[in-house]
């Protein structure tokens, strides 16, 4: 968990959300470098996989798309001229290089080849030639992250196409492109002018402190963008109008920054899908800060923050499409009021609840789980709730019985760590293993027709023993007083609990 969730990507691919990692294009590297024979083809062409540059690099042709893996070779310079003419003459077309973790310092104008998905992250580069992937006319993804980019080096011209009789085209094919951990502080407003169809945009761990407004210029103007990760860049707002112009944005990534407010900018995403806001200073959900209507939003994570302590009423009630809750780790967090998720309708005996069916609330310092919280906990499929300080009381006996058996049916494995902290008597128990004490069903739900009852019955019996005892043992009158007296005080400790419970009823 805790290697790869600082950048974002990777978290959301590691939580398994499927729909971004089959988007994304993923492409997952094997570790073995077997070859198998090349298709033939009728012109004499370059037999790849006998040449040298599959023997100065790994040439993978039994992955799809075909990549030649360059990366770990310490490399400082880049492929050699007869090396890219085994490349443009070979019999085979990589779709991947990847030069991933060597030395390069520059990128050079890089001869046309059909590349789609150029990894050169981890490497020294400081420098970028003027339209140096101008011949890399089908390229989709371009990872230029972990290098020492400046933003005097990333100047709009970098990513120019070729010269058109009448002007550079533009990138038309790049979709992807990420910058981050480099030297950024800013974009230059015109950053993207050669590449407007960008789709995802990754600037993480650069130090920004503030969106200025060149580079809300430049973010805004991508119209086609469907995923931003702004992710440990200080920031500690965004721009009112920053989201206006990405209308399609899907997934917004905003973890590790310093809000300690919901973006006003929020609202006008109303394509949003997935939000993460992991690890800033939000210190509750509630008031002024509730989330806004974001109808498309499926999938909301706030998790890792350390001041987290509330979300209180309405906060998600507007994010009537939440699919996936995760709230997890935020070890201050003890209080979920009941109706955060509801909404209120026309009809003011009906509320409508989000259609959760993920919920993911370890990891905090949760004691009760308010069972209005929603009307259908039976849809909820996913339903994490181990460590936290839960409260085994008459106030939780509904989680015994109904919650922790559905957790116990679908996903056991979430059973195992819900336990008691409180009465001290029972810390550690397992929640499954408890069971609530009789008393507690002389509470709420069994109406007060039940312990009318249990009363009516002891006042009967007292009726009647009275007049037989007194009868029977007059002559022991003195002795059969001590055993009452005895007996009732007895009484009274055990059911002390059950009389807050009772006249709890009486309130309502
Ligand atoms: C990488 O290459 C440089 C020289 O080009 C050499 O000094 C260095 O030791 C090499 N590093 C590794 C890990 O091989
Ligand atoms: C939820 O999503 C569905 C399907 O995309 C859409 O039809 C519906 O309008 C959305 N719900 C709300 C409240 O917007
Ligand atoms: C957890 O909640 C309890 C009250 O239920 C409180 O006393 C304690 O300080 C809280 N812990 C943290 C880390 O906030
Ligand atoms: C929802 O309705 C309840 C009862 O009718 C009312 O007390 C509450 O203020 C309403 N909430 C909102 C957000 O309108
Ligand atoms: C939990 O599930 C196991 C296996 O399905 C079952 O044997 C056990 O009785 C269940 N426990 C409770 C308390 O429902």
């Amino acid at each position: 968990m805790s290697i790869n969730w600082k950048c974002t990507f990777l978290l959301l691919t590691a939580l398994l959300w499927t729909e971004l990692a089959k988007a994304q294009n993923t492409t997952v590297l094997p570790e073995n470098n077997s070859t198998t024979a090349a298709p033939t083809t009728p012109e004499p062409r370059i037999i790849v996989k006998d040449s040298d540059l599959c023997k100065k690099c790994n040439c993978l042709f039994d992955v799809e798309p075909k990549e030649l893996d360059c990366s770990g070779k310490n490399l400082t310079d880049w492929l050699t001229t007869d090396e890219w003419n085994i490349l443009q003459k070979g019999d085979v077309t990589f779709e991947t290089l990847n030069f991933k973790n060597n030395s390069l310092k520059t990128i050079p104008v890089l001869p046309m080849y059909p590349v789609k998905y150029l990894y050169l992250s981890d490497n020294q580069i400081d420098n970028i030639t003027i339209g140096a992937f101008q011949y890399l006319n089908v390229l989709h993804t371009l990872d230029l992250s972990h290098n020492k980019i400046t933003a005097k080096v990333l100047v709009p011209d970098v990513f120019r196409g070729q010269y058109d009789p009448k002007a550079y085209l533009p990138l038309n094919n790049l979709k992807e492109l990420n910058l981050g951990y480099n030297d950024l502080h800013s974009l230059d407003a015109d950053l993207f002018e050669h590449a407007p169809a960008l789709e995802t945009l990754i600037l993480c761990q650069n130090s920004f402190q503030v969106i200025d407004k060149l580079s809300e210029t430049a973010i805004s103007g991508l119209f086609h963008m469907k995923t931003l990760d702004l992710s440990y860049m200080e920031l500690e707002e965004l721009p009112q109008s920053f989201l206006n112009g990405p209308r399609e944005l899907e997934t917004l990534i905003l973890s590790g920054n310093e809000f300690d407010e919901l973006p006003e900018t929020l609202k006008l995403a109303k394509n949003l899908r997935q939000l993460v806001l992991d690890d800033n200073l939000f210190e509750e959900f509630n008031g002024e800060e509730i989330f806004p209507l974001l109808p498309n939003l499926r999938y909301l994570s706030i998790s890792y923050m350390p001041e987290l302590k509330r979300i209180g009423k309405n906060a998600f009630s507007d994010l009537q499409n939440l699919t996936t809750l995760i709230a997890s780790s935020n070890p201050k967090l003890s209080y979920i009021d009941e109706e955060a998720f509801s909404k209120n309708t026309t009809n003011p005996l009906i509320l409508s609840y989000p259609p959760m069916h993920e919920l993911y609330l370890h990891n905090n310092n949760l004691t009760i789980l308010p069972r209005e919280l929603f009307e259908r906990w039976d849809n909820i499929q996913m339903l994490d709730l181990r460590f936290n300080p839960w409260v085994c009381d008459c106030s939780n006996k509904w989680l015994v019985e109904s919650i922790i058996v559905q957790v116990n049916a679908t996903t056991p494995n979430l059973v195992t760590n819900v336990e008691c902290n409180s009465p001290a008597d029972l810390k550690s128990v397992p929640i499954i293993d408890y069971e609530p004490k009789s008393s507690c069903y002389k509470g709420k739900n069994e109406g007060t027709s039940g312990s009318s009852l249990v009363l009516i019955g002891l006042l009967v019996g007292i009726l009647i023993s009275i007049p037989i005892a007194i009868g029977g043992f007059a002559l022991y009158r003195r002795g059969y007083f001590n055993w009452l007296r005895r007996g009732n005080s007895r009484n009274d400790n055990r059911n002390m609990y059950d009389r807050a419970n009772f006249s709890d009823d009486f309130h309502i």
